[in-house]
């Protein structure tokens, strides 16, 4: 998480006057896996989406996001469709709703790689498809680039996908739950998929997703969201060894496990507050086992600061230490 592929500066993104994304900084280098949680509504998608230059007209951005050094421009929609379909890929939840069933997946295809290269002949165009759907391990590639999305299944459409979005060689994949429409076997078949590619090219990924157990299993890092604040940056290993801010822990508590059987599974009280709707102090206090009621807590937003392993935590009773900045 040295920086240098991408490079986000105080992104604050709202709807309507409401703040759902506050002054986020994150930094990836090339080849870093990033895992991105948090509860629903917490700000993931809308973080996938600004990278990406995807959010709706009505959203309010500022801040920086800098791209393999130069900064995204993403006020422009022909720029960032450019780098969409070459340099940042992206994957999302529903493989379904990514294909229009009256098209082939070689149109599909198509499509996605003449948006990176539009010069490319109809016949090199057809040969890179099969090449890719060859990538993400779909048989026949080259004959079932005339076969309909409905002819697939949901595990195949997700590869597809994939391919889809490696059309344009991207340095950076965006998944947004990649995997949670699939099933436990097709969901670890995708991963490891995933996981192959993005190391045979050396690929950064951010997987945003609920399942700390597939972060476990495919990502170097984790950062956590919590009502549109980034609360911790940390190694996966370390988060899970020894979580430091109480919503990690109490996500990892909340984990389903095959190992224990607990009368009832465990939850972290209380629900997320609404977009905007958090006070001057932490957001996570009122649900917080360790901060609750504590006046420090209550009242001061705690800032994102760097502890002695080099994590980031923004919790005041987390033993943070040393300036953010210090740490980048
Ligand atoms: N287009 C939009 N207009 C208004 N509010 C929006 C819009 N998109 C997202 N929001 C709000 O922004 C907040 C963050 O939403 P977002 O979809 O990024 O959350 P998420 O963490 O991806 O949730 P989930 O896990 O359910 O996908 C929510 O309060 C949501 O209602
Ligand atoms: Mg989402």
């Amino acid at each position: 998480m040295t920086g240098s592929l991408l490079e986000i500066e105080r992104l604050s993104v709202s709807f309507g006057g409401l703040r759902v994304l506050d002054d986020i900084d994150l930094k990836l280098a090339p080849g870093d896996r990033l895992g991105l949680v948090g509860e629903s509504g917490s700000g993931k998608s809308t973080l996938g989406l600004a990278i990406l230059g995807l959010l709706v007209d009505t959203a309010s951005v500022s801040g920086t996001i800098r791209f393999a050094g130069a900064a995204l421009p993403i006020g422009d929609d022909r720029a960032m469709s450019a780098i969409r379909g070459g340099r940042i890929g992206f994957v999302y939840q529903d493989p379904m709703g990514g294909f229009s069933p009256i098209h082939t997946v070689g149109r599909h295809m198509h499509h996605a790689i003449a948006a990176a290269e539009p010069d490319i002949s109809r016949r090199a165009a057809r040969e890179r498809a099969a090449a890719l759907l060859a990538e993400v391990e779909i048989r026949d590639s080259a004959a079932r680039l005339d076969d309909y999305p409905h002819q697939f299944s949901g595990g195949m459409l997700q590869r597809i996908m994939i391919a889809s979005a490696l059309a344009g060689n991207p340095q950076l994949l965006i998944a947004d739950e990649p995997t949670t429409a699939l099933d436990a076997t097709t969901q670890a078949n995708v991963l490891r998929l995933l996981d192959r590619i993005a190391s045979a090219r050396g690929m950064a990924v951010i997987l945003i997703t609920h399942d700390l157990g597939v972060v476990g299993r495919f990502c170097g890092d984790l950062a956590v969201l919590y009502c549109g604040n980034l609360v911790s940056l940390t190694t996966v290993a370390r988060a899970m060894a020894n979580p430091v801010h109480p919503y990690t822990r109490g996500l990892l508590d909340a984990r389903p496990r095959l190992d224990e059987k607990p009368a009832r599974l465990r939850t972290i009280g209380g629900v997320l507050p609404r977009a905007g709707a958090a006070g001057g102090g932490c957001a996570f206090e009122p649900r917080c086992a360790l901060g609750r009621g504590v006046a420090i807590c209550r009242n001061e937003r705690p800032l994102l600061l760097a502890n002695r392993s080099g994590d980031r935590v923004a919790c005041h009773l987390a033993g943070a230490e040393s300036e953010v900045a210090a740490s980048c």
